[in-house]
């Protein structure tokens, strides 16, 4: 079962925007009795949402080449899903960040993959002995798995409600993505990873 994206497409660059700018002005000042609250401080959640973008980006490239390379339709299918849906993890992320160094999200998400992520690498490393579609299963598990537990630990360090509940929701999708993955790698190899 796919489950809806949690947060609704942008209608247009405007509101898109203005929701941009209300999440900057949250962490430069107009809430300071907030900002103080932050566990991890401002610089340090700017990073952490920033690094959460990109992390979602790894995860997108990693389905969508993964999938050029799956055999089995229904595997070929999930991971196109899950492509899909890592860009609107990423784009969920991207709504809060309040820094100004990534202008156009749509610019960011159509770059070439980021060769140092563990999600690139290992499927470099499938590729290179003969990609398997079990493998390549497994590793999906796997990362998703780290991932929805470092997205609810992050949750966890972050104060601002607002941003801990992007988390949270990311984390939540995360952990449908295991489960979807999971019933795939069920149905065609007949047990669990
Ligand atoms: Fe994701």
């Amino acid at each position: 079962m796919v489950e809806k994206p949690f947060l609704k497409t942008r209608k247009n660059e405007t509101s898109f925007l203005k929701c941009v700018m209300n999440m900057a002005d949250l962490f430069l000042g107009k809430i300071p009795e907030q900002r103080e609250a932050d566990t991890m401080g401002i610089i340090d959640v700017q990073k952490a949402i920033k690094d959460s973008i990109q992390t979602e980006k790894d995860a997108m490239d990693f389905y969508k080449y993964g999938a050029e390379r799956m055999m089995e339709d229904k595997a070929r299918q999930t991971f196109e899903i899950l492509a899909r849906e890592e860009y609107q993890h990423a784009e969920s992320f991207y709504r809060i960040y309040p820094g100004d160094d990534i202008p156009s999200f749509q610019e960011f998400m159509n770059a070439p993959p980021n060769t140092e992520s563990d999600w690139w690498k290992g499927l470099q490393n499938l590729l290179m002995q003969d990609f398997d579609e079990r493998k390549a299963l497994e590793l999906a598990i796997e990362q998703e798995d780290a991932l929805e537990k470092s997205l609810r630990e992050m949750a966890a360090k972050i104060d601002n409600p607002e941003i801990s509940k992007v988390y949270l929701a990311n984390a939540t999708s995360t952990h449908n993505h295991l489960e979807l993955v999971e019933d795939d790698y069920k149905a065609m190899f007949g047990m669990s990873s």
